[in-house]
């Protein structure tokens, strides 16, 4: 029987594994605005499979906001974003997640309240048993999906050293492990391209480390990841692409040497420090 847990393929997938590699996410001239202010003004970005491609820039370029576009969060003014060639602009987060893009979200205090094996488990994608008629008519399609689910969850445990805390409350566990347990949690979904916005922040170096050798492998693996990120060290160590936005736009694009070496990117963050 196929588990209804498979991998989060996009049905409308017709595109060659070389032109998905190439850009399976991209966003086209994105604008956002909050009232007044446009947070992202003209803001184009791509990040392929098998990649991990940062968004940088300085406070307030627009990085979180555009990240919130391209994860189905916010509704972007004007602009296209596309998942695997397909425009998917304003699709909420649940649909964007079917078409292959997940992003982490923290764990809220309901989720403390629950153990973290169920925090996975409800992490799952849509279950069976949620639909009435399906659990009426097919009880043991929804045990089996619980068991696959159970089975996925327990193998993303042990692969982020969690195993040891499955039962216990997720309330209990520390800054870092929480931010592991939010990375298995969005893998629960099986996404093509995972999108992390400021994963560090607040993690000691050791975790940080950690969590860092974990996307390094699943990109390795042939997972795209989209890694918002203020901490300068790691960007330039593990990422493959970089992004530059400022002032609501991407304003330089390359390699992490390259950028390090644009003008335009040196005068943007100094320009940003002067503010
Ligand atoms: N919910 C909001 N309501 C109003 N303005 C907002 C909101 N979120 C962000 N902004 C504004 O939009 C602009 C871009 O903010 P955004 O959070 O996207 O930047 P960022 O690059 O993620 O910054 P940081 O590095 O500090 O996280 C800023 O001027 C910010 O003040
Ligand atoms: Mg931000």
């Amino acid at each position: 029987m196929k588990a209804d847990t498979e991998l989060a393929t996009d049905p409308d997938a017709g595109a060659t594994a070389a032109a998905e590699a190439e850009a399976f996410l991209t966003a086209d001239d994105v604008v956002m605005t909050f009232g007044g202010l446009r947070a992202v003004d003209g803001a184009s970005f791509d990040a392929p499979l098998g990649r991990i491609t940062a968004l940088i820039g300085p406070n307030g370029a627009g990085k979180t906001s555009l990240f919130n576009v391209i994860s189905g969060f916010y509704r972007p003014r004007s602009g296209v974003v596309r998942v695997n060639g397909v425009d998917r602009t304003g699709k909420p987060p649940h649909v964007m997640c079917r078409h292959g893009v997940a992003r982490t979200f923290q764990l809220t205090k309901a989720l403390a309240r629950m153990t973290v094996l169920d925090n996975m488990r409800v992490a799952a994608p849509r279950q069976v048993g949620e639909i009435m008629f399906g659990a009426m008519l097919a009880p043991w399609r929804v045990r089996a999906q619980e068991r696959a689910n159970t089975t996925r969850a327990d193998e993303l445990l042990e692969r982020f050293g969690l195993t040891r805390l499955r039962d216990s409350y997720a309330g209990e566990l520390s800054g870092g492990q929480r931010k592991l347990l939010e990375m298995a949690r969005a893998l629960m979904l099986r996404p093509r391209m995972l999108l992390l916005d400021e994963p560090l922040a607040g993690v000691n170096p050791t975790l940080g480390v950690q969590l860092l050798d974990h996307v390094q492998a699943l990109r390795d693996e042939g997972m795209g990841f989209v890694l918002v990120e203020h901490d300068m060290d790691a960007v330039m160590r593990v990422c493959d692409a970089v992004t530059v936005m400022a002032n609501g736009r991407t304003i330089a694009r390359g390699t992490p040497a390259e950028v390090q070496a644009d003008p335009v990117v040196i005068e943007a963050y100094l320009g940003a420090e002067d503010d």
